[in-house]
């Protein structure tokens, strides 16, 4: 028995068209007029569209940042992420200082199986560089399944690694099949930047982007993509928040390096405009990079419908407004960084994306789920609606509308960024590997996410 999905709209990163969707065990069996075979349960799905479930590329749940852990976990996280219309999300397990990578791995297996709603797979952020992580590396990209990897510019004294690991990891990945993502901030700038203001008393989180500014995510940007030119490795930036950074992005690509950009909803939706308060709701926004100047969100949107920016993932890393931001209620440089956003990703890049010409259908399905598939080792068993694929599919309703309230979303966070955001569209349905997880609307409350084996990187596989 199978479960037909009739009357609907088909929409992948290339096509658009009607066609009814079959779907046996976990897998897509066939799409056409004529695939209703005897015993198939079938559901209407007049005038919705059919996405490919969304892929989040980026998202932090359980993370101990050393002062404080995330709000979401994986199980409300993964919740929240299946209500929004997303079926897989990477996460990324992060190394602590004296750890192996294997001891990271199996940290974050350990959070995240039994627990997880959508299915997931792991990049891996290494912190800690010794002389086993070569080795290490290649172990994780052959026998784990964990293709790519990120390290971070910013964060001095905790997660920055220097320009010997950047290069050395560059050089590395190309003969082993890994993809290296960066989270490209000038860690060392920012760090003085931020004694300046403190020693002045200037302690409140509108002094947080002045202390990030866009240069010094551009320097960073171009750094990695100098080195990624030296070492002949591709490179994944993720989190592009600024025009500057995207121009550094454009140039490296002229100069023939293979580079990939990620951006997220709150750079293209939020504006630096949410700092200029002087009492501690300002906190809500911090996030690195932060939000940044119009003009930069304009750059963007341009970036995102010229395919400058490959994928859109919401770098989802939550904390409490009561009891978390407010460890750093007199010292900004102590607010745990980092929003929520993985529920709404779809909702948002529908609303003020595709519904307002910016960027087409087949562009918002590339964006959301498409691309990160074919960049991160899932494509075609995800990303994309064909005969073979796994049946992660999202039965949207184009004729919703409604607003974003904090009070209706199942992340177990305090506060939205989009509060009172309008949206029109929505995941009626949504389906896992074939089994409806989202009926109407409503969470089926088993976990049935399951761990992503990830297929190594291949500069070819992303290109077709
Ligand atoms: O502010 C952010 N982005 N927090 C999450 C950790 C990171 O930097 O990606
Ligand atoms: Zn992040």
């Amino acid at each position: 028995m199978g479960i037909v999905l009739q009357g609907g709209t088909v929409v992948t990163a290339t096509d658009c068209y009607q066609g009814d969707v079959r779907l046996e065990g976990e897998k897509i069996a066939a799409i056409g007029s004529q695939v209703i075979q005897p015993d198939d349960e079938v559901i209407s799905v007049n005038g919705c569209y059919l996405f490919p479930g969304g892929i989040d590329t980026h998202t932090h749940f359980d993370l101990n940042t050393g002062t404080t852990v995330t709000a979401d976990d994986f199980s409300s996280g993964t919740a929240a992420a299946v209500l929004g219309g997303t079926t897989t999300i990477l996460d990324f397990a992060t190394q602590n200082k004296g750890e192996t990578l294997q001891q990271a791995v199996e940290n974050w297996q350990q959070k995240a199986v039994g627990k997880s709603y959508s299915d997931f797979g792991f990049h891996m952020a290494i912190t800690d560089w010794h002389e086993q992580i070569e080795q290490e590396m290649f172990h994780l990209v052959h026998d784990e399944g964990i293709s790519s990897f990120k390290l971070y510019l910013a964060y001095k004294g905790t997660l920055q690694v220097d320009d010997g690991v950047l290069f050395a990891a560059l050089k590395r990945s190309p003969q082993i099949g890994a993809l290296m993502a960066f989270h490209c901030e000038n860690g060392d700038v920012i760090s003085q930047l931020i004694k300046e203001k403190l020693a002045q008393g200037l302690v409140s989180p509108r002094y947080h982007p002045i202390s990030h500014p866009a240069a010094a995510e551009q320097e960073a940007v171009a750094r990695v993509l100098s080195l990624a030119e030296i070492a002949r490795a591709p490179a994944y930036i993720v989190h592009v928040s600024c025009a500057s950074a995207l121009e550094s992005i454009a140039a490296a690509r002229n100069r023939g390096v293979e580079v990939y950009a990620e951006s997220c909803p709150q750079y293209l939706l939020l504006h630096e405009s949410c700092y200029e308060t002087d009492d501690f709701t300002a906190a809500k926004y911090v996030m690195s990079p932060p939000l940044r100047l119009m003009s930069d969100t304009q750059a963007l949107w341009t970036g995102l419908s010229r395919g400058a920016i490959n994928t859109l993932g919401t770098d989802h890393c939550s904390f409490n407004y009561a009891g978390q931001k407010d460890l750093g209620i007199h010292d900004f440089s102590k607010i745990p960084n980092g929003i929520p956003g993985v529920e709404n990703r779809l909702g948002l890049m529908y609303t003020y994306g595709v519904l307002t010409g910016k960027i087409t259908l087949n562009q918002f399905v590339a964006l959301i789920a498409t691309n990160g598939a074919k960049l991160f080792g899932l494509f075609p068993q995800k990303g994309t609606i064909a005969p073979g694929s796994d049946a992660d599919i999202v039965v949207w309703d184009p004729t919703y509308r409604g607003m974003i309230r904090q009070e209706t979303l199942r992340q177990r966070v305090d506060y939205t960024p989009y509060e009172r955001f309008a949206q029109t569209g929505k995941a009626r349905h949504v389906f896992l590997r074939g089994r409806q997880v989202v009926v109407s609307g409503k969470l089926q409350e088993e976990p049935s996410g399951r761990y992503l084996f990830r297929k190594p990187f291949y500069s070819e596989t992303v290109k077709n």
